[in-house]
């Protein structure tokens, strides 16, 4: 998509994978990055280049002033803090900002109804339109629906992230998802589930792209214990503590799972998951004919950082920072891959 003029871009957090977006939006001639949200009281002031890692100032600073960025009048906002807010998502979104997420977003069902009406509305005042998307869940959702346009029949989508999470640095989501825990915690995996719960919401999508009505959703999981203690510098496994999560999403028509969306992880040294790991995100069309490929996330070869945490970071900032042109275009209101037309990366300047 080519867009006439640059895009006024707002980056909302540079974690892990958002300053990955702010690198590519500095980088793209058909966006300008006009603002930066800084939750950490640390990174208010800075400039952009510093918090992406970019050669040159930008003289855009990070601000923790969110009447200033709502005052920009940007038309889209990268919006990738550790935890999605809906008061904040509303402000932006009723302001006018369309809002492309890797925020534990996809179709808003994980929301209470109230809140995720409050969406819709503020989509609504501002004509403006929110987008879910990310790796996993996004990406692979994406392929898996496109593989099964090669199939006659299809019987089940299944997307598994299939990896070792120890290099994702990001101890407040992994120990959400049940690692370092003690496995006979009570209520781990029901905690797990609703923190994994984007991913029901990605299954949903893809039920809804092939014509599935849902009767309901479950969720399964096994935990397997570490047999010996891994520190990872950013957090610890200690033996005997969860080090592998197994588990799916799955999504039901009377008695047949036809889309399945989970994870095999692990982290640490010292545990033997259920199944092996693949080191990538395994896609599954069970139909007619089987249809199945694996993304691996691979470095090239001027991939000059220390280990390679950061391309599985790239890989998840952007399908969100990607689809801003896309979503800028996009009918108001709540919008997944399944609307859009595919998104897509740009050529290299
Ligand atoms: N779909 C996918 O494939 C996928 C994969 C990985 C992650 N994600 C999601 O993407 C989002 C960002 O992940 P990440 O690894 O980049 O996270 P992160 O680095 O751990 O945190 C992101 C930013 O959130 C802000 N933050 C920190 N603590 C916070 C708190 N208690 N409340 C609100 N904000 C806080 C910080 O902003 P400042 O930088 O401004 O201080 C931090 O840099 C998360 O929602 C994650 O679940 C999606």
């Amino acid at each position: 998509m080519i867009t006439d003029h640059p895009l006024r871009v707002i980056q909302w957090t540079t974690g892990n994978v958002g300053r990955r977006s702010l690198h590519a939006i500095i980088g793209r001639p058909d966006m300008e990055l006009v603002g930066v949200y800084a939750h950490g009281p640390e990174k208010v002031g800075v400039d952009a280049a510093d918090l992406a890692g970019w050669p040159e100032p930008t003289g855009v600073r990070a601000t923790n002033d969110v009447d200033a960025l709502l005052a920009l009048g940007a038309d889209a906002c990268c919006y990738n803090p550790l935890w999605p807010n809906i008061d904040e998502l509303v402000r932006l979104l009723e302001s006018g900002v369309n809002v492309c997420t890797s925020a534990a977003w996809i179709t808003g069902g994980k929301q209470t109804p109230q809140n995720r009406q409050r969406i819709v509305d503020a989509c609504e005042r501002g004509g403006s339109t929110i987008l879910g998307s990310g790796a996993h869940p996004g990406m692979t959702n994406m392929v898996g629906m496109v593989l099964s346009a090669a199939c006659e029949r299809v019987d089940e989508i299944r997307i598994t992230e299939s990896v070792d999470c120890s290099t994702y640095e990001s101890a407040e989501t992994q120990t959400a998802m049940g690692f370092s825990q003690d496995p006979d915690t009570p209520g781990l995996t029901e905690s797990v589930r609703a923190e994994s719960e984007v991913f029901a919401e990605s299954a949903a999508m893809m039920a809804d792209a092939i014509g599935a009505r849902l009767d309901k959703m479950t969720f399964d999981v096994t935990f397997t214990a570490a047999t010996a203690d891994t520190e990872l510098g950013f957090m610890r496994i200690p033996a005997g503590t969860v080090g592998g999560v197994y588990g799916y999403h799955r999504g039901w028509v009377g008695d047949r799972n036809v889309v399945s969306v989970g994870f095999n992880w692990t982290m640490g040294d010292h545990v033997v998951p259920p199944k092996p790991v693949e080191h990538g995100h395994v896609i599954q069309v069970f139909g007619v004919p089987n249809m199945r490929t694996v993304i691996h996330c691979l470095p090239p070869k001027d991939w000059a950082e220390p280990g390679f945490m950061g391309l599985g970071m790239i890989y998840t900032a952007m399908p969100v920072t990607n689809a801003v042109p896309a979503v800028v275009a996009a009918k108001s209101g709540i919008v997944t891959l399944a609307d859009l037309a595919p998104i897509t990366g740009r050529v290299a300047r």
